[in-house]
């Protein structure tokens, strides 16, 4: 099970030796999921009532929290296990910080904490419009949340109190999801990126990069021949586990599993081992193209991944 690389850590404040280190950056950065199977994230005894209670969810498939603000959203504003879930959440966004620290120290503090996430709905038959469909394969890209030219790693743990597994596919490596896909993008409009930020449909500046990744993980979603073709592992992430993935370059797709946390950390390309490896380098290796100014840390417009690779 090449695309997995498992871990036997059981605590999240276990110190972590340089080869353990080494071992996880290469995997991550290599596009394999980092898996802790007997990493289970606590509850407290009082907590246990959010894994039981029906949730109100509107719209939204997840409860999101801003834990540097102490924003939660998706949720009624007279939720009564309020302050419980913002204290899981909180919790959680905290640990798996500290957890990070330890695991991947080259990345330091270069490593920012962006959203929380609780997903207490069953995926199965939730119904969804194809691009919010999280069972079809794709990497992660999101349309009101452009990254500029950051990376996406994100921790989830399977917190679910029957013991049912996370149902995961993983699919196949990015360069080869890339070179399929990105043949069929167009360039934006000119402008559109300025429009988009206007009109708040944007929270930051699309860049071309962003672009690109938003239209690969719609065209991926979007293809169902690929869907049932694609090269595919399945792989059930059992309840009490741990998984680690840079979900921008990680084809997945989930299909089965209630009550997941999950925390979303950003990371500039320039911070990787290798940055060469990462989504924006394979891009602009296919494209020809600077996809991002100063995606590098260069000058402005000058930052290319070539010079990297
Ligand atoms: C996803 O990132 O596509 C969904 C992951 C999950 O909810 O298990
Ligand atoms: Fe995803």
């Amino acid at each position: 099970m090449d695309l997995l690389e498992r871990f036997e850590q059981d605590r999240w404040d276990a110190v972590v030796s340089p080869h353990e280190q080494r071992r996880a950056l290469e995997s991550l950065e290599g596009g394999r999921v980092v898996y802790f199977p007997q990493l289970d994230f606590p509850f407290q005894a009082a907590e246990r009532a959010l894994l039981s209670r029906q949730w109100d969810m509107r719209a939204d498939k997840n409860i999101s929290y801003a834990p540097d603000i102490g924003l939660l959203r998706g949720v009624r504003a007279d939720l009564p296990d309020r302050a419980l879930l913002v204290g899981l959440m909180q919790r959680f966004a905290d640990t798996t910080k500290q957890f990070l620290r330890q695991l991947l120290p080259t990345y330091g503090p270069q490593l920012s904490r962006a959203r929380t996430s609780f997903r207490p709905v069953e995926i199965a038959g939730r119904p969804s419009s194809y691009r919010k469909d999280d069972t079809r394969l794709h990497v992660d890209a999101f349309p009101s949340r452009p990254t500029g030219s950051a990376r996406i790693l994100r921790v989830f743990s399977n917190v679910n109190p029957h013991r049912q597994g996370r149902a995961w596919r993983l699919g196949e490596p990015f360069p080869e999801y890339a070179r399929r896909f990105a043949p069929r993008i167009r360039p934006p409009f000119p402008g559109s990126a300025t429009l988009l930020r206007l009109f708040r449909i944007t929270k930051g500046y699309r860049t071309l990069y962003d672009h690109y990744m938003l239209r690969l993980h719609d065209l991926g979603k979007a293809d169902v021949v690929y869907q049932r073709q694609a090269p595919q592992m399945a792989f059930d992430f059992p309840a009490g586990s741990t998984w680690i993935v840079f979900t921008d370059q990680v084809v997945h797709a989930a299909h089965r599993g209630q009550h997941l946390l999950e925390q979303t950390f950003h990371l500039p390309v320039a911070v990787l081992a290798k940055p060469e490896r990462s989504p924006l380098c394979v891009l602009e290796r296919l494209t020809g193209t600077t996809l991002t100014a100063n995606a590098l840390g260069g000058e402005k417009g000058t930052a290319s991944c070539s010079a990297a690779g």
